[in-house]
């Protein structure tokens, strides 16, 4: 195949979406470069002292791990002076991440989880970095408010995620379609090699982390159950996959066909709500998923048209080939019913 880089792809194939302004390919560049950074990171991880947890909780609760912080520091680092952002949000920040005065600032957004699938790396099982794109919504000459943050995921300028693995890929959308760019180690350029991903309208391939099925309700194991018997449009069982990184499992299904599912659960009877963040998880792979032909709800809306209240919300994920998300959704509508 022809050695595409990502910025002729932006250039050439991007031109009808507002992204394909300098500013955009200026954005994709940094981001390229930070992720380079961090896939370095992972693959030395081993070797240096970047193992294993730094004893610290972030803001979601949940341990940090050196790596989580390297990913996050490199890029804030990196983005903070690629003079086109005005804001940042990452999902290890509790609060917005403003640019520095000392550096210029441009009209985009951007909103990431440095590093997904965190509890994997010391096993050496695929992670990757998902961000999300967004144009600010208040005057320019205006500080940014959380309200230019808080945009639905159709608002999204742009979206995709890095996969650091047996290749590091970049997989993203500025809504129009989904292309994949694998690094080429040797000249250090992601190079086009998945052009137009579509995702098969149905797929052979359900995720789910099965040992809450205790905690979901009637409706979601009855959903859960569909795709595990034969009582559904494949006449057989779908083959559970599940790694415990979203990024990955969510590739995987996005490729080949399948539903990744981390449904609603009460484990904490007080607060049942999904794990996953809609800012830096959901909006941005729903976008992916939608430009290749897939699907992505809540269990009852479209993930894209929710309206963020907090930076750090949290949203139950259905998401993958389009035929299996709406058997969910006709699923969860019918108990709605009864
Ligand atoms: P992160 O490492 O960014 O916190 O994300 C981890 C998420 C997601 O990657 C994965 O699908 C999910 O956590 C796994 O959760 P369980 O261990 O509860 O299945
Ligand atoms: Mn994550
Ligand atoms: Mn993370």
């Amino acid at each position: 195949m022809r050695q595409v880089t990502v910025t002729e792809h932006v250039l050439l194939h991007q031109t009808k979406s507002p992204a394909a302004s300098g500013q955009f390919t200026t954005l994709l560049y940094d981001l390229i470069l930070a992720a380079k950074i961090i896939a370095r990171g992972v693959n030395k991880a081993g070797l240096l002292d970047i193992l294993g947890a730094t004893g610290e909780i972030n803001v979601q609760g949940e341990q940090v791990q050196k790596l989580d912080e390297l990913a996050n520091r490199t890029l804030i680092h990196r983005m903070e002076r690629t003079g086109v952002l005005c804001a940042m949000a990452s999902e290890e920040n509790a609060d917005l991440i403003r640019i520095p005065d000392k550096f210029k600032r441009g009209e985009y957004i951007l909103i990431f989880d440095p590093l997904d699938g965190s509890s994997n790396i010391d096993v050496n099982i695929n992670v990757g970095t998902i961000f999300s794109i967004h144009k600010r919504i208040s005057p320019s000459d205006e500080d940014v408010t959380l309200a230019d943050v808080l945009q639905r995921g159709t608002e999204q300028v742009a979206a995709g995620y890095f996969l650091y693995g047996s290749s590091t890929m970049l997989v993203y959308s500025s809504g129009q379609g989904v292309h994949g760019f694998t690094l080429d180690p040797s000249v250090g350029e992601f190079l086009l090699s998945h052009p137009d991903i579509r995702i098969p309208e149905r797929g052979k391939v359900y995720s789910v982390n099965e040992s809450y099925y205790h905690y979901w309700d009637e409706p979601t194991r009855r959903i859960v159950n569909h795709f595990k018997g034969t009582d559904n449009d494949r006449g057989a069982p779908y083959s559970l996959r599940y790694v415990g990184s979203l990024v990955a499992d969510f590739h995987r299904n996005l490729l080949n066909g399948g539903i990744f599912m981390y449904p609603m659960d009460y484990r904490i009877p007080s607060k049942p709500q999904g794990k996953l963040r809609l800012m830096c998880e959901a909006s941005p792979l729903a976008f992916v998923a939608e430009q290749a032909g897939g699907a992505a709800i809540d269990g009852n809306r479209r993930i894209l048209d929710i309206q963020p209240g907090e930076l750090h919300e949290r949203v139950p994920l259905f998401i993958g080939s389009a035929k299996d998300v709406a058997v969910v959704s006709e699923m969860y509508a019918q108990a709605r019913q009864d």
